[in-house]
């Protein structure tokens, strides 16, 4: 199977893009006769953000946190998509071309976006275009995304869809999104998404005290330290169950039922466990961040192995038009 996913460069890597997209991306490359395309969506990112050095610098922390996960760049294809932005881009006008206006402008996200953000660019209306090319190029059939891409999936599959239908033949793979059940959307400390935008994220990468403080910061109810608590209300409690064994799970949820146990001992809980859970993962990321060229050069190296293939598919798609 040929597995893509890709993650913006608009912020550092969090517990939700992690858990949410790396792990079960890095997961699926593993399993045998699986061929992964893990890529820096960082085209995406100038809809919401300009800034060339920003943007450099969350390119190399997002990367390092792939390689952090487990990506294994000589059994995947790992790359930015800026690097390709003549493949991506002409087969985003195409998919434009066939694709209704209404589509666009009635997507959740982009409705989402335009009622928050001040800046509503034209980029940001044609987000999902773009990001079905980053799919359609390579022939995908599974994106393991966070549930909140599922919409962006089904309009790749509607434009793959028109595309097959107007040359009356195979020319793209129909993806399928594959989200994971039990961790879907990854709450925020302040209960909403965890988003780069919304500032409520937990960076698992922080120094020890950078990442205490953070953890410090979740949203808590008023009950007292001695009262019983419900767990399944408590940010802290679903943020644990997603990395602690289920016995230290069991055990806490005791201790929110019993009472005596206060929001602050969760927290400290929660911290240990994230120390624990990616302790490998902090390691190896603090050194590639501290060798970049490291980084670079396994991009570089991705970037011209996919090369080839971005442009395979481009031809395909202009010989429909005679072009
Ligand atoms: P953000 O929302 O922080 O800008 P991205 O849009 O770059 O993150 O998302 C990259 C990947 O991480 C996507 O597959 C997305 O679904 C996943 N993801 C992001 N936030 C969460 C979350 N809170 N819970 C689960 N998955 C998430
Ligand atoms: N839109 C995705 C997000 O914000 C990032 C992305 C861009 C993507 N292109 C993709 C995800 C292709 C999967 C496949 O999370």
């Amino acid at each position: 199977m040929r597995i893509l996913t890709g993650i913006q460069s608009s912020g550092r890597p969090h517990l939700g893009n992690i858990l949410g997209a790396i792990l079960p991306a890095v997961e699926l490359s593993k399993k045998s006769g699986n061929e992964s395309f893990l890529f820096i969506a960082d085209l995406h990112t100038l809809t919401s953000l300009k800034d060339g050095a920003t943007i450099r610098s969350n390119t190399l922390s997002i990367a390092a946190a792939w390689l952090a996960c487990g990506l294994d760049t000589q059994h995947t294809y790992f790359y930015r998509q800026s690097k390709l932005a003549a493949y991506h881009t002409e087969l985003l006008w195409y998919l434009s071309c066939v694709t209704p206006f209404p589509m666009l402008a009635n997507a959740h996200s982009f409705k989402d976006k335009s009622n928050k953000l001040a800046d509503v660019n034209a980029g940001l209306f044609t987000y999902p275009v773009l990001q079905a090319a980053d799919i359609l190029l390579y022939d995908a059939e599974i994106i393991p995304v966070g549930k909140d891409q599922r919409q962006h999936i089904e309009m790749t599959r509607d434009m793959a869809g028109a595309v097959n239908r107007l040359a009356q033949k195979d020319i793209f793979v129909i993806p399928e999104a594959e989200i994971s059940e039990h961790v879907m959307t990854i709450p925020g400390i302040d209960g909403q998404k965890m988003s780069k935008s919304l500032n409520n994220y937990i960076d698992v990468f922080l120094p020890e005290k950078d990442l205490l403080k953070q953890i410090k910061k979740i949203v808590t109810d008023a009950t007292p330290l001695e009262d019983p608590k419900n767990p399944e209300e408590d940010i802290t409690f679903k943020l644990y169950q997603l990395i602690a064994s289920p016995e230290q799970v069991a055990t806490m949820r005791a201790n929110y039922l019993q009472g005596g146990y206060g929001y602050g001992h969760a927290k400290q809980a929660l911290y240990e466990a994230i120390l624990v859970y990616f302790k490998e993962a902090r390691e190896k990321f603090d050194y590639f961040m501290a060798n970049p060229k490291e980084i670079e050069a396994k991009l570089e190296e991705g970037e011209a192995r996919v090369k080839p293939i971005a442009e395979a598919t481009i031809q395909r798609v202009r010989e429909i038009f005679q072009f």
